[in-house]
């Protein structure tokens, strides 16, 4: 479906699993300075759905993604978890809500162990006043979750700056869903990542959302990956969602060609405006 006016809210009927919506936003809009990025984002996301966010560089994709993890607020609209409008003031916040982002930069400590990297800021400690680490604790613990998500990482005592790109991103899921995130914003977690690292985190992200129900919104331009990945794709075209469709109702080449006529659309306006 294509829309010139602000997006479909709906979201496709009858959704796998349980089709409550975690995640609404709606009408969000942001500038900075003069450049008007977002337009008025209308999308939704559903408990244990996997939606792909797809547009050209600079539509505004992770702007959006920052505004759901606090990092900035929106000039103007409304977010709402189950129902409930919130206002993120800061990553904190944003992570009380259940919501914990994936950068492209992962924000691991390379000179740091695999369990240190799991529990960073999240120390489990000795009771007492010395506040002493209990490495034993977070490395037994680490294992056990990872083994968990099926993360195959050999040996926890590891520095994060020893694995693979694909071990690295998977420790970055592995951390910020480990505290019992329901929401997970991935901003092109499978940049530069081969194919078997691809098909690592893959499997990670659909056993996520599958076992865990863990909702996720996923940044990528590779159109195979979103396939792969994703229950839903919206594609963000001039600062606003045009496109709402379920992987499994569309194709690869229905998609595109969804997009270049959307495409042609926007630009047909702009040039009779
Ligand atoms: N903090 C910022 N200050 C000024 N401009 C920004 C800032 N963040 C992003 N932009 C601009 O907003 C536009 C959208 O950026 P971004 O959200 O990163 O797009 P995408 O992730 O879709 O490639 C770009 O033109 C970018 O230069
Ligand atoms: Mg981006």
């Amino acid at each position: 479906m294509i829309n010139d006016a602000p997006a479909p809210a709906g979201p496709p009927e009858g959704l796998p699993g349980n089709s409550e919506v975690v995640l609404e936003v709606k009408g969000v809009t942001k500038s900075f300075g003069p450049l008007t990025v977002l337009r008025g984002i209308d999308l939704n996301l559903h408990s244990g759905e996997v939606l792909g966010l797809v547009g050209d560089n600079g539509a505004g994709k992770s702007t959006l993604v920052k505004i759901l993890s606090g990092l900035f607020p929106p000039d103007d609209g409304q977010v709402s978890i189950k129902g409930r409008e919130v206002r993120l003031h800061s990553v904190q916040d944003a992570s009380s809500h259940g919501i914990e982002t994936v950068y492209q930069d992962l924000a691991l400590i390379p000179q740091l162990p695999v369990f240190s990297n799991l529990f960073l800021n999240h120390e489990i400690t000795y009771a007492g006043p010395m506040r002493l680490l209990n490495k034993r604790k977070m490395r037994e613990l680490a294992k056990r979750y990872l083994d968990d998500i099926n993360v195959y990482i050999p040996n926890v005592d590891t520095e994060a700056g020893q694995l693979s790109g694909g071990q690295r991103q998977a420790i970055a899921v592995a951390r910020a869903t480990r505290a019992d995130a329901s929401i997970l914003l991935l901003d092109e977690p499978l940049a530069a990542m081969g194919a078997r690292e691809s098909r690592l985190i893959i499997d990670l992200v659909r056993g996520l959302a599958k076992s865990r129900m863990v909702s996720m919104i996923i940044i990528d331009h590779n159109f195979a990956h979103l396939f792969e990945l994703c229950d839903r794709v919206n594609v963000m075209q001039g600062g606003r969602i045009t496109i709402n469709q379920r992987t499994q109702d569309t194709s690869l080449e229905e998609l595109t060609e969804l997009m270049v006529s959307s495409y042609r659309s926007q630009l047909q306006q702009a040039l009779d405006s």
